[in-house]
């Protein structure tokens, strides 16, 4: 009969969600970097999430849950050599491509950190994109953002959620499916559908973000699968 500790050592042997993520965006972070870049549709709305913020130059943005860098040129451009921009994220694979990326740019810095938890300070504007259904408490996570910017400090999130447009809500199952095969594997034996989890902590975060701001800009691109909500921190 297995004793209570053999049992908690298998239980500790379990690796943690953030573990398996980690491990799962190093392992395919130069598949995940062609898709963040080559998608249709992709780059107009990292266009519209970097205008969103209404960048100025010589602001310090940050990206959290930054990957391979996809977003970093455009953050890069918009608040020039005078300004700085730092990508946050807990995976060393994603990061090594970014790196690779920014290389040419002095002022872009990334860093490896728990974006729930940035050692970061002194910040203008916090970019996160399709990272938000990630975190086991979205709307926590969003308003530490919105206290690390401060009042007047902006935010901005784009996540992926179902299709609302009439003309393409057939693609919403291909949507699911996709959900479903992209979850890093600890979250696909989770009871109930992902996609209904997804929604559930998108809405969370969006609504955080609306709580705390002002002047809040909400778009929908990409067919409507994707969901771009900026705003200004409030006092
Ligand atoms: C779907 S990718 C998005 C990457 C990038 N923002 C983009 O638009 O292509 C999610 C990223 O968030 C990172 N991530 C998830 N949770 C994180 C956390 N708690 N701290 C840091 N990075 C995290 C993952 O490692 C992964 O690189």
């Amino acid at each position: 009969m297995p004793s209570d500790s053999s049992a908690s050592a298998q239980h500790s042997s379990t690796p943690s969600p953030s573990a398996v993520a980690q491990s799962f965006y190093t392992r395919w972070a130069t598949l995940y970097d062609a898709i963040a870049r080559r998608t249709p549709g992709v780059g107009s709305v990292r266009t519209d999430a970097a205008d969103a913020l209404g960048l100025d130059t010589g602001d310090t943005v940050v990206e959290m849950g930054c990957g391979t860098g996809a977003n970093l040129p455009y953050l890069a451009d918009r608040v020039g050599p005078e300004g700085t921009v730092v990508g946050v994220d807990f995976a060393p694979g994603v990061l090594d491509v970014a790196r690779d990326r920014m290389a040419a740019y002095p002022n872009v810095h990334l860093v490896r950190a728990d974006a729930t938890r940035p050692p970061i300070t002194d910040v203008d504007a916090v970019l996160a994109t399709f990272v938000s259904g990630m975190f086991a408490d979205p709307a926590d996570v969003v308003s530490s953002w919105a206290d690390l910017v401060g009042p007047g400090g902006r935010l901005c999130l784009v996540d992926l959620a179902r299709t609302t447009d009439p003309t393409w809500r057939p693609l919403n199952p291909v949507f699911r499916a996709l959900v479903r095969v992209t979850a890093p594997p600890g979250t696909r034996t989770m009871r109930g559908s992902p996609t209904a989890m997804l929604d559930q902590r998108l809405l969370a975060a969006h609504r955080s973000l609306e709580s705390r701001c002002y002047a809040v800009d909400s778009s929908t691109q990409a067919l409507g699968f994707a969901r771009v909500r900026a705003g200004v921190v409030d006092e």
